[in-house]
């Protein structure tokens, strides 16, 4: 290599940023994006207004990096915040954008809620974005976007089929406005990712989900449940056009969802994009709620009470991923099993109820 190629190598070293803005970055997918982003060596900073986390989460943070991202209570609705703090650390290569509500049912009874803050935190986002000459966003997207679909497993090029709810229609329309901003700018690109079913906890069990109030999700509601916190689980129905009748999911290890997002970093700035990319973010393979339960009793030495009740309005039968464009364009495999997911997951559980005696 000649002097002057290696010269302009150690220049483009010394000032790329490798600033990362994630916004709900102590929430349950949001931590441990920031733990792997970190260990990555990137720098981070994290802004979070804590409606569906806890200031905690750093010290679980600092306890497996051995670093505290930069952090700041800010609220993504609240532009003139945002801009101050884009101001303050000015220079980020990248936004992840966590920060949306994600409840299901809570969106039908309060849909202005969703549309408001999932929707406006976006807009200031992207608004902010050029105006500091940050170029990336990662958007954390969901599998509900595709709706029942009507072949398995469902790739990227499946149709978006009309919102169950309020939450998922967020997620539609934010992609959308990615796509729009993105089109209409010359320095702007985006990768959207469309996760499965999160599930699990880092193998430290240092972070790791922590739902606020009775949890819809069915594996906080098997942790929560097994150490009595709730007498039972109910089995939402077992009539479904499946093996053994229940709903199939792909439940994906969230510490393998979280390094996706380090791939999708890496992509932005691989020179090979030319207009945005989405990607499924998932295993490939379906698990049923029974699976779910009998995997979980095998691997923890629990039994898990449950009784089967009636559908849960909205409930998509079975969903799975193919994931094939995601292995590779970004380079990123699942990589853990069910089984060891599921027990981090429970880990996790006993560092949360040994804190709450
Ligand atoms: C839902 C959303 C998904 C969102 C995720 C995050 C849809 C279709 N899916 O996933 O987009 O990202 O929440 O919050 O909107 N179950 C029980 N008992 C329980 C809880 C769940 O049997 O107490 C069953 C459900 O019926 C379902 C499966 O477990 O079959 C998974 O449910 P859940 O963990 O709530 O996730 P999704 O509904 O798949």
């Amino acid at each position: 290599m000649g002097v002057k190629k290696t010269l302009k190598k150690i220049w483009d070293k010394f000032t790329s940023s490798d600033r990362i803005l994630v916004t709900g970055g102590l929430g349950y997918i949001g931590s441990h994006t920031v733990v792997e982003l970190m260990e990555a060596g990137y720098d981070v900073y994290v802004v979070d207004n804590l409606s569906n986390s806890n200031i905690e989460v750093l010290n679980g943070i600092e306890a497996i990096t051995g670093k505290r991202p930069v952090f700041e209570n800010i609220d993504c609705t609240d532009y003139v915040a945002m801009d101050k703090f884009f101001t303050k650390y000015e220079g980020f290569k990248a936004v992840i954008h966590f920060a949306a509500y994600k409840a299901v049912g809570e969106s039908v009874s309060k849909p202005l809620r969703y549309y408001r803050n999932n929707i406006l935190s976006l807009i200031n986002v992207l608004e902010l974005m050029p105006i500091h000459q940050t170029e990336g966003i990662v958007f954390s997207s969901s599998c509900t976007v595709y709706g029942q679909p009507d072949k398995l497993p469902v790739d990227e090029k499946s149709p978006i089929k009309d919102a169950l709810s309020p939450y998922g229609y967020t997620k539609q329309v934010c992609e959308r406005i990615i796509m729009d901003t993105v089109h209409a700018s010359e320095d702007m690109n985006a990768v959207i990712l469309r996760y499965f079913n999160p599930i699990g906890a880092h193998p430290t069990a240092s972070i790791g989900e922590l739902p606020n109030g009775v949890p819809n999700n069915l594996v906080p509601f098997v942790c929560q449940t097994v150490s009595g916190v709730h007498k039972k689980l109910s089995v939402f129905g077992n009539d479904y056009n499946t093996p053994d009748g229940t709903c199939i999911r792909d439940y994906i290890n969230v510490v393998d969802l979280a390094k996706a997002h380090v791939k999708a970093i890496e992509r932005l700035f691989d020179g090979k994009m030319k207009k945005p990319e989405i990607y499924n973010i998932g295993t490939g393979k379906g698990a049923s709620v029974m699976e779910v339960i009998k995997t979980f009793e095998a691997v923890s030495g629990k039994r898990v009470p449950y009784e089967v009740v009636g559908r849960r309005e909205g409930d998509i039968e079975r969903v799975w991923a193919n994931p094939a464009l995601a292995n590779k364009k970004l380079n990123w495999q699942a990589e853990t099993s069910f089984e060891e997911t599921l027990l981090s997951a429970w880990r996790w559980q006993e560092v949360v109820n040994k804190r709450t005696k």
